[in-house]
């Protein structure tokens, strides 16, 4: 389900670029793996019908920006990963908030193609019996004693919490689990418990903007860390990162990494955990309960110091309006408790008692089914809509998407001279949702990519037209001299 830039398109970007797009994309991707030897000028050339100076000068390059490397009598191959992550890794603090607000804001139109924002699809019976047990709760209120929902949260509600956890292969007893306001409260929690403001954090590239969000509100600094659209942030390149600065703390998204999808697989999580030693790790697993397959080990179970901080919310199963999230906190057990307890007092009483009642139903674990159904068959749709609309236009080598295995988000790269923010600006006057890559990075590395969300795409929608338009736009941004 791949599309490589290739050469046969009239476009402006000259062939050699293009050379060079296919063999990063490789290299990126895992195609071409560290030390394996590249095509050779001969070979390239017949396969992408260009001529050997082309696919020289691309070779070159690549060569002077250390992605590749002459072997003499034996052509080319790819460098270690670590040369490229020295070069990429600068820590710098975030300055997002600008940019985020006007992605957060919503329109107050339908719009043709849902698929800026990565809340769930909320048409399904479940939600419908969530809001009545909330109802009947907010009945019952003034038949209860007035008191503090104080930390960790509801009983019950941590006890299905913890049912959930454990469903998903992670290990969690009911004294583990804090309920906190969302996944990003649990995060912001998990950081200011193992860090300073001007400490250096590891995140992914791209990285959730949410998570950047932290970062800045937190005064601390980010290491983008190289990471793999497949396979998420590279081990190695993490390795480098440590032995060159002070990383006070990882956040890291091994199942279903926004934006991209990619799910980290297990001999990168061990080496990750290998290669951190002791810094403390928050491992984010908000779309681990959306896999289409059995879950892989997560972090927290993997690790044996304790130092891994998990934190879950029912934010990507259920309904992100729910704010609710919970976190295990390792051995920062008091920091999280103490965080959750001076700044707010406790969460709210209402939705975690309702919450636990609907969850105690049973209608959960059926709803979650349903959805991952759903969403393996929205991105199959999508895919194929797309890859179709793209083909008309003689467009099939000017993109890449990347297969996921779980979630409902598809990660689209163009070439390098797209800007993206530009094309969600026109989408958006056409009444078209997209989020673009510069929200997912703190220097504009991913302007050229754009994330599309898939859950909110209804069964009735007719996908095509917004689709087609959506390429329309894409096509005039790619060929845009
Ligand atoms: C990767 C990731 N982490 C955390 C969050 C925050 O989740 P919550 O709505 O539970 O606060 C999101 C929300 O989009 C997310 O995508």
């Amino acid at each position: 389900m791949t599309g490589l830039m290739g050469t046969d398109n009239k476009t402006s970007i000259t062939k050699y670029q293009q050379v060079k797009h296919f063999i990063v994309n490789g290299i990126e991707s895992g195609v071409f793996q560290h030390g394996d030897k590249l095509p050779s000028i001969r070979q390239l050339g017949i396969e992408l019908s260009v001529s050997k100076n082309t696919v020289i000068r691309a070779y070159q390059e690549l060569e002077a920006q250390e992605w590749i490397s002459a072997v003499p009598k034996s052509g080319y191959v790819v460098q270690s990963q670590t040369a490229q992550v020295t070069q990429a890794i600068a820590p710098k603090h975030v300055d997002l908030l600008g940019i985020c607000k006007e992605f957060l804001s919503y329109p107050n139109h339908k719009e043709r193609l849902p698929c800026g924002s990565a809340h769930p699809n909320i048409d399904a019976p479940a939600i419908t019996s969530l809001y009545a047990e909330i109802g009947r709760h907010a009945r019952m209120q003034p038949h209860i004693a007035s008191h503090y929902q104080l930390p960790p949260g509801d009983d019950l509600l941590i006890k299905q919490l913890a049912k959930i956890t454990q469903d998903t292969g992670t290990n969690a007893s009911l004294s583990d689990v804090f309920i906190t306001h969302g996944a990003q409260q649990a995060i912001s929690l998990a950081l200011r418990a193992t860090t300073k403001p001007g400490d250096i954090v590891a995140v992914e590239s791209p990285c959730y903007f949410g998570n950047l969000l932290l970062l800045e509100s937190l005064g601390l600094k980010a290491i983008e860390v190289p990471s793999c659209p497949r396979d998420g942030m590279y081990p190695e390149a993490l390795k480098e990162a440590i032995k060159q600065w002070d990383v006070k703390a990882i956040v890291v998204t091994p199942n279903f990494t926004n934006p991209t999808g990619a799910l980290m697989p297990v001999a990168h999580r061990e080496k990750l955990l290998t290669y951190s030693g002791e810094i403390p790790i928050i491992e984010d697993d908000v779309f681990g309960g959306l896999s289409y397959q059995a879950p892989l080990p997560s972090l927290y179970s993997l690790d044996d110091k304790r130092r891994v901080i998990y934190v879950n919310s029912l934010s990507k199963n259920l309904d992100s309006r729910l704010r609710l999230g919970w976190v295990l906190p390792g051995k920062y057990h008091h920091q999280i408790e103490q965080g959750l307890l001076c700044d707010h007092m406790g969460s709210l009483n209402l939705m975690q008692s309702a919450v636990a009642a609907f969850l105690s139903s049973g209608k959960y674990k059926t709803h979650t089914s349903k959805m991952i159904r759903l969403y393996q068959g929205n991105v199959r749709r999508f895919l194929a809509l797309f890859q179709q609309s793209m083909d008309t236009r003689n467009l099939r080598h000017q993109y890449r998407v990347y297969p996921v295995h779980g979630s409902y988000l598809l990660w689209f790269e163009l070439p390098q001279h797209v800007d993206c923010y530009q094309v969600y600006q026109q989408c958006k006057s056409q009444k078209l949702s997209i989020l673009p890559g510069s929200v997912f990075a703190t220097q504009n590395q991913f302007n050229h990519c754009f994330r599309i969300s898939v859950a909110n795409f209804s069964a009735d929608t007719d996908w095509q037209p917004a689709l087609n338009l959506l390429v329309e736009i894409l096509q005039e941004h790619i060929e845009r001299p």
